[in-house]
């Protein structure tokens, strides 16, 4: 069976022929005209029903979002609007809808806040805005795979259950298969974890990079990318508690090779779509325009945003030390007004969101990354600069996002390892698999992850993480 994008691509061979489609009615104006999407394409294929044909039973029957199979005959179309339409001979009424209901959803067709299709979200794929969302979300996936393919990287599968804590950060979800009324505890009390599915503590991973370290000892480039879980209680439009991260890992790069690597990548997948989603992109680009009228003068992005997206990847990347960025910051007029919510007072501060916006949006207007930053402020995996204060860690800002890719070269010197380990208090014998690496042929070595839903957000110009990731789970927010 044809796609109503493949009839449309090449309507012109079939003009005149017998075509067949399905899909589900968007709309059906004046007993006559629907507007039937099969979720191929942004763009509806007209079908045109006549009346004396089919009769009053059938018509009535088609509503708003029931789905059906139809053959007709393609031809040229009268009406303005598309240049195509079927003539149908044949309606097949696949699935009705329960019209009372329908008129409480979001398939009513007529605009509905962002609100309240999250509500449903289980409904909001079939509306044009979601629609588009979701086709380029999975552009945007292949285009990763495919970025990787063309270069040479292995794809590893890490595992979601782990027993390590990557990050360090004690942001885990526990998993157990306890009877949660009655764990098992030992003889002064503390939970027996031995007692446990795994015979350990363990959780959901927060990240995949130390799996991957070990895979890129064997195969030299390997990526990762899969879900993760952070039980952060940070309820943004930025964080979510599960997220689709990828994590490339490279033998031999230093953390210039990293910076190339992850802004040759993010540039890819952003020339992927705009070649690839064209239509997907003009609706979200006119969406965006709109949202922008929306708003007071002085907080509207001055660019449409296909032209940032061109914008992206045609620049060079600032790169910048986080020093360099702290000095910018101090002598800011938003630092010394106590514009700031969190008041920049010295090097060695973390830097926040507001802060990192700052750079890309009004300072440098233009992604950014950041390098070089206080070994305090960063995991523990990252490889200690010569100065001794600082790790070759580098983050990637956006403009409208903020962080979207953090990544580091890795500390591949044993001692200097265990000893930032003991620094953090990050449990050497949990890690004994991970020093291995280090014991045993370890390279210079360095990697990033970007977080899926970041990316998207920026590439479809939606405002909340919630929007561009089909089942959200946030703090307090798991249905579905
Ligand atoms: O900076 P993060 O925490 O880095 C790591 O986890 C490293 N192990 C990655 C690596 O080097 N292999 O997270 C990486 C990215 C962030 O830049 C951000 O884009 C995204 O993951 N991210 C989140 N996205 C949505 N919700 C959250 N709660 C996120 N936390 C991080
Ligand atoms: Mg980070």
């Amino acid at each position: 069976r044809r796609t109503i994008k493949d009839l449309l691509q090449d309507y012109k061979k079939q003009l005149h022929h017998e075509v067949s489609v399905s899909g589900w009615v968007r709309t059906f104006r004046s007993n006559r005209f629907i507007a039937l999407n099969d979720g191929s394409t942004m763009e509806n294929i007209q079908i045109v029903v006549d009346f004396e044909v089919f009769g009053e039973e059938l018509i009535k029957n088609i509503k708003t979002a029931s789905s059906l199979e139809i053959s007709g005959e393609l031809v040229e179309s009268q009406g303005a609007g598309q240049s195509v339409e079927i003539l149908a001979k044949k309606i097949k009424i696949l699935g009705d809808n329960f019209s009372e209901e329908m008129e409480k959803t979001v398939l009513q067709p007529k605009k509905h806040s962002l609100e309240i299709l999250r509500e449903q979200a289980h409904l909001r794929f079939r509306t044009n805005l979601f629609g588009a969302v979701f086709r380029v979300r999975s552009a945007i996936s292949f285009a990763i795979h495919q970025f990787f393919h063309q270069n040479h990287f292995f794809y590893i599968h890490t595992p979601l259950i782990t027993g390590a804590d990557a990050e360090g950060a004690g942001e885990m979800f526990r998993v157990t298969n306890f009877d949660l009324e009655n764990i098992p505890r030992t003889e002064n009390g503390e939970i027996d974890f031995s007692e446990d599915f795994f015979g350990k503590k363990t959780s959901l991973t927060v990240s995949g990079q130390l799996n991957v370290e070990t895979a890129m000892m064997g195969l030299g480039r390997v990526y990762t990318f899969g879900p993760t879980f952070r039980a952060e209680n940070s309820n943004t439009a930025r964080h979510l508690a599960e997220f689709w991260m990828v994590e490339p890992e490279v033998a031999f790069n230093n953390l210039e090779d990293n910076i190339d690597l992850a802004e040759d990548f993010l540039k890819f997948v952003i020339r992927y779509v705009l070649e690839n989603c064209r239509a997907d992109l003009e609706f979200l680009d006119k969406r965006f325009a709109d949202e922008q009228k929306q708003k007071p003068e002085k907080d509207r992005a001055k660019q449409g945003l296909i032209e940032k997206l061109e914008s992206v990847t045609s620049k060079r990347f600032r790169r910048v030390s986080y020093t360099e960025a702290i000095d910018i910051l101090l002598n800011s007029k938003e630092n010394k007004k106590g514009k700031f919510q969190f008041p920049i007072e010295s090097w060695g501060a973390d830097l926040q969101s507001e802060h990192e916006r700052f750079l890309v949006e009004k300072h440098f207007e233009s992604p950014v990354v950041l390098f070089d930053y206080p070994k305090e402020i960063k995991a523990f995996y990252m490889r200690l600069n010569e100065d001794g204060k600082t790790v070759a860690a580098m983050d990637v800002l956006f403009p409208g996002i903020g962080e979207i890719i953090g990544g580091s070269q890795r500390e591949e010197r044993l001692e200097i390892l265990q000893k930032k380990m003991h620094e953090m208090q990050v449990d050497e014998e949990e890690l004994w698999w991970y020093l291995d690496t280090r014991k045993f042929g370890s390279v210079p070595h360095s990697g990033f992850g970007l977080g899926l839903e970041r990316l998207v957000l920026f590439v479809t110009g939606m405002s909340n993480i919630r929007d561009v990731i089909p089942f959200p789970r946030t703090p307090k927010s798991a249905e579905f």
